[in-house]
């Protein structure tokens, strides 16, 4: 990494140049950075989440509910760290923070948003995933958007991805039939492993037969994660009065733009398919009924999660967003910093 701006200070990432097209290493930099003299909380991060919204923040469009990224804006991302010296009320050194931080080596915050989390002796990993932000979106579009009966056939693709995984085992402790897609092989022998019968390859060619074959009835609701092709194959298989989850279409964010729109969305309408979108960030809520909704199937040990560490810190977080962006990830992908 290059552009250091001065010898002292903390490392952070920024966004050096605008990707077009695949984001490439040289479009994040870093630099070094002054600190706060005695912040509110000095943070020591652990753990760096890394998502597939990063890239869209990259893009000249953009999501309009999360603020874009020009050239020179600081990276930041959901993160798990330590308190190394507070000022503030209620907190401590030694305590566990998660939230919505700055990618740099140590952290200078003065506790708005910041969200305890207890460890005791180890690192309250769960936070990163089946108790945060991936945790929460995948209860909120199956749960609260979608809203799986027994009666109903769902499909969840990227399903050894972190929010996928999770979304497919609400489905299915709510006794809907479950049907689940990943891209490679050992993704689909761990949603065997954790008691998934019917997994697909939505990456062969023939995924649109496999998809015919596993849900002759049509598919009733489709959580929809990858849009492109894989958006429009699961369309063709909608049933009449369906519903779509729309959480979000990572095969199009490293498209250069215009991304490709599913070509039949009229077959939609024809059947009567009910789209609904959703954005995680807009539903805040409803953290708490989400804390209390997930503890007993996680206590109980009824669903399984994992994690995909990337070690390296800062320097790894890079390589590790544009892995995840072509599928290189199983579970959630995170970069350990410390
Ligand atoms: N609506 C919301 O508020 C919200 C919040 C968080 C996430 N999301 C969305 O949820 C989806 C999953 O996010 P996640 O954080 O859980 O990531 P993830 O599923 O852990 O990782 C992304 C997965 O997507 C698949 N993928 C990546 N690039 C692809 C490509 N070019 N073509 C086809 N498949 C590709 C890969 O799975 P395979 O190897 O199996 O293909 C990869 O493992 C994304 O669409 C994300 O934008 C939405």
């Amino acid at each position: 990494m290059s552009n250091v701006f001065s010898e002292s200070g903390v490392e952070q990432l920024y966004l050096y140049r605008v990707p077009e097209g695949p984001l490439q290493r040289q479009h994040i930099q870093s630099r070094r950075v002054n600190l706060e003299d005695s912040p509110p909380l000095c943070l020591q991060p652990y753990y760096f989440s890394v998502d597939p919204y990063m890239r869209t923040r990259m893009q000249p469009d953009g999501y309009s509910y999360i603020e874009r990224w020009h050239v020179g804006s600081s990276l930041s991302g959901w993160g798990l760290a330590r308190v190394t010296a507070s000022r503030l009320p209620g907190w401590g050194p030694g305590d566990w923070a998660l939230g919505h931080l700055p990618m740099q080596d140590a952290i200078d915050h003065d506790g708005a948003g910041l969200i305890r989390v207890s460890g005791e002796s180890d690192i309250p990993l769960a936070g990163l995933h089946p108790l945060g932000m991936t945790g929460f979106t995948a209860w909120l579009g199956m749960c609260r958007i979608g809203c799986p009966q027994m009666t109903d056939t769902v499909l969840v693709g990227a399903a050894a991805g972190a929010v996928g995984s999770l979304a497919a085992q609400w489905a299915r402790r709510a006794g809907a039939r479950v049907i689940v897609t990943a891209g490679r092989e050992d993704k689909r022998a761990w949603l065997r492993a954790i008691g998934f019968e019917s997994v697909l390859d939505h990456r062969a060619e023939d995924y649109a037969k496999q998809l015919q074959s596993a849900a002759p009835e049509g598919v009733s609701l489709n959580f929809e994660s990858l849009g492109g092709r894989f958006f429009e194959i699961a369309n063709t298989a909608m049933r009449v009065g369906g519903r779509v989850v729309l959480c979000g279409l990572v095969s199009q964010y490293q498209e250069a733009l215009p991304r490709r729109a599913p070509r039949n969305m009229a077959s939609l309408a024809a059947k009567r398919v009910s789209v609904l979108p959703f954005v995680a960030p807009e539903h805040d809520a409803e953290w708490g009924d989400f804390q209390r909704a997930i503890r007993p199937p996680l206590e109980s040990n009824e669903f399984s999660w994992r994690l995909d560490v990337v070690d390296g810190g800062l320097d790894a977080i890079p390589g590790a967003l544009m892995g995840l962006l072509s599928g290189d990830n199983l579970g959630k992908r995170v970069v350990r910093c410390h």
